[in-house]
């Protein structure tokens, strides 16, 4: 699937698109967990539901697009003004907005920053608190990992977390391409979005003012991300629905694409 581009303040910003051509689809974008890139959403992009356009960013730094050239002050908001600007670029003034895990961390920051945007909310595999101080220590782990070993010791370390244990008993293609995604990222990259997941704000007093159809999935087998908090999401957000898929890990629209995409059919063909 061929990377298109756009300019939002002179630098660019890769995604991939299922019309690259364009239309009168209504629009769907979907943003990739850490520290992977848009292509992970391969599998949805093939087969987008009828009527509907699908829209995945890189993240700055991740698959085609750059890092801004000075980071400073690293925030979730830099990677929602992102989305944001990619969406203007493309004339889309309103879309379903979702992602996996950090996916979802950015949705929330788009959320917060431009909710007329968003139409819908795709929520998976992610949380809507902040980190504790455990995480944070964990993080600052992965950093010093990351300083001395580069993105291959910082895959080899989440491999056996992001992917839930029938994926890696039953499914090794799975495990390989997500391990290559993860290696093919920069470092730079992959500490900025750890920095940015180490302080990013707790999103549940924003959920309990979320007025859009919300779908929340969870993979049975996320040790990341687990049921218990898409059930916290569920709890708070006025209209959501839950949606588990059996024998799934952390990264679901990955390990499940099929049934991910069922569910994601279903709820926009309600909209
Ligand atoms: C992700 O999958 O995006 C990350 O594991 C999320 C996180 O570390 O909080």
């Amino acid at each position: 699937m061929n990377r298109s581009y756009v300019h939002v303040e002179s630098r660019a910003i890769g995604y991939l698109d299922s019309s690259p051509e364009g239309g009168t689809a209504r629009v769907i974008v979907l943003i990739h967990a850490f520290p992977l890139a848009a292509s992970m959403w391969v599998p949805q992009l093939s087969l987008p539901p009828d009527g509907w356009r699908l829209i995945a960013p890189d993240l700055r730094g991740f698959g085609g697009s750059p890092l801004a050239d000075q980071e400073t002050a690293l925030s979730m908001d830099d990677y929602a003004v992102d989305v944001i600007g990619l969406m203007h670029e493309l004339g889309v003034t309103g879309a379903v907005v979702g992602g996996v895990s950090m996916g979802g961390y950015v949705t929330f920051a788009l959320l917060r920053r431009a909710p007329e945007l968003v139409k819908g909310l795709i929520l998976a595999d992610t949380r809507a608190g902040a980190d504790t101080l455990e995480a944070r220590g964990q993080r600052r782990g992965i950093l010093a990992l990351l300083d001395r070993e580069g993105p291959s010791g910082v895959a080899r370390e989440m491999m056996p977390k992001l992917l839930g244990t029938t994926s890696r008993a039953e499914r090794p293609e799975i495990e390989a391409t997500v391990r290559q995604t993860i290696k093919q990222q920069s470092a730079s990259a992959i500490r900025g979005a750890i920095i940015r997941m180490m302080d990013r704000p707790d999103a549940m007093p924003l959920l309990v003012r979320v007025t859009v159809p919300t779908l929340v999935m969870v993979g049975e087998e996320d040790e990341i991300a687990p049921e218990t908090e898409a059930r916290r999401i569920v709890e708070a957000v006025p209209h959501a629905e839950l949606q588990v898929l059996p024998k799934c890990g952390h990264l679901s629209s990955l390990e499940r694409p099929e049934l991910f995409s069922t569910h994601l059919a279903a709820f926009v063909s309600r909209l």
